[in-house]
């Protein structure tokens, strides 16, 4: 490979940096390195890009920042914390933002899912979220229970515990055989649903798949299901209306934990704290990351119910480590700090129940793109949507084209193969959307 290097014009940045060795995540890394799009700004609802240029952010980064970029309460927080503890081991020894953070993350779960364990992302979320499922039916005395199950087109991060439960070829193909023991589901992205805002009307019987699975693996060898309750990264798959409540049935009648992956949906973007609430279905388990500090640390966790924690404590012996699990970065005092002045801004501004109000103007914005050109399918839900683009033959390569064109247009989004993921922070304002929907459509044109 030939050197890249870039020139940034951004006159307080302006200087010439090589973009030979910073080895790039989920990124088609020469393309970019031939026609780098940097960002160097970021502030509200918008980021400025090298040469000056203002976007508006469509994704809130990457579904994290909810309260919008530059939020000085959280800047001003992570700087007095590591001024006053920059860092203390969290095995063995503990700082008072952790429990604080605790019980403030327990404030907002739903029904006992009080015990809350830090990560520092969302793939750490995951795997520890599969390690306390085995860890629980070890302690009551079913250890037979290992395999998983979860759905095609699911993503759960990318550590081999995850990777394993995700359903998305590309995440998985070049890396063998991944874990042991786990099924897969059918996803609910049926085509009559297509166009379908909020639930569709159509698929709970595909629910019925775990049912399926209980009667080939039988029960007593299931620790878990994983679900994300609206898939993200695939695009945004608003579950049928009733499947979840089902799948919820299945694992209560065969002693299978039900695990919601929140990672994405949780803290806001619904209108609610988190999915489970918007679907009044309550798991056993929920992850969660980016918007738990609004993008500002890295930090993941998983608030567990009540009833598989005090399992797990009484199992172990008295005076031993119960649960033999954790990150020297666990409950990092300036995450921490990050969290608990996110989640402030996030009371303060009332900005979930902002987002709720918002979500039918931005759901109609993002429905009326229905038979603007090269549009195949629209989804979404609260704050959340996908625009599917008509494929060109190469799965993928449209939405890819799509994404890099709307942010030369001034919009900066996520895609995954052929849908781009819209998400804007919660504390858009209509004109907000209206640009959002202005530059979709322009860059619709285009294509
Ligand atoms: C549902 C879900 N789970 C897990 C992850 C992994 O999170 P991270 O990238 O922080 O490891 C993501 C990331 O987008 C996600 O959407």
């Amino acid at each position: 490979m030939g050197h890249a290097e870039h020139k940034l014009h951004d006159q307080p940045q302006a200087r010439t940096i090589s973009l030979d060795e910073y080895w790039m995540p989920f990124t088609p890394n020469r393309e970019f390195k031939a026609a780098p799009m940097l960002v160097v700004r970021a502030e509200g609802m918008y980021y400025w890009n090298d040469r000056g240029e203002k976007l508006i952010d469509a994704a809130s980064g990457m579904f994290c920042c909810a309260a919008g970029h530059g939020r000085k309460e959280i800047a001003d927080a992570v700087y007095k914390q590591l001024q006053e503890l920059d860092f203390i081991a969290p095995f063995l020894r503990g700082h008072p933002k952790a429990f604080e953070l605790g019980a403030r993350v327990a404030e907002l779960t739903p029904g006992d899912l009080n015990r809350i364990f830090f990560t520092n992302s969302g793939s750490e979320a995951v795997d520890t979220a599969m390690k306390v499922a085995l860890a629980y039916h070890q302690a009551r005395g079913q250890g037979g229970r290992t395999m998983f199950v979860s759905r095609e087109r699911a993503y759960h991060g990318v550590n081999f515990g995850g990777v394993s439960l995700s359903g998305m070829v590309n995440n998985r193909r070049k890396f063998g055989p991944t874990l042991p023991g786990i099924a897969h589901m059918r996803h609910t992205h049926i085509k009559e649903n297509y166009y379908t805002r909020d639930e569709g009307v159509h698929g709970v019987e595909l629910a019925e798949d775990l049912v399926r699975f209980v009667n080939l693996y039988g029960a007593e060898n299931i620790a878990a299901c994983f679900i994300e309750p609206i898939a993200g990264s695939t695009g945004c798959l608003v579950p049928p209306k009733g499947y979840l409540k089902r799948i919820r049935e299945t694992c209560d009648a065969h002693g299978i934990l039900l695990v919601f992956d929140e990672v994405i949906t949780g803290l806001g973007r619904t209108g609610h704290n988190f999915a489970a609430q918007a679907f009044g279905v309550t798991p056993d388990l929920i992850t969660m990351a980016k918007a738990l500090t609004n993008g500002a640390q890295p930090m993941g966790a998983v608030a567990i119910s009540e009833r598989i924690h005090d399992t797990i404590m009484g199992a172990a012996a008295d005076g031993a480590i119960e649960f033999f699990h954790g990150y020297t970065y666990s409950a990092h005092p300036a995450a921490c700090a990050a969290g608990l002045a996110a989640l402030d801004i996030y009371r303060d501004e009332g900005l979930f129940e902002r987002g709720r109000e918002l979500a039918p103007y931005f759901q109609d914005a993002m429905f009326s793109l229905k038979g603007a050109p090269n549009v195949a399918d629209i989804r979404g839900y609260g704050m959340f949507a996908a625009i599917e683009v008509a494929s060109d033959g190469v799965p993928g390569r449209r939405g890819h084209t799509f994404q890099k064109k709307l942010f030369d247009n001034g919009l900066h989004l996520k895609s995954t193969g052929d849908s781009a993921i819209v998400a804007p922070p919660l504390i858009a304002e209509k004109r907000h959307i209206d640009e959002i929907h202005d530059k979709l459509k322009k860059t619709l044109a285009m294509l």
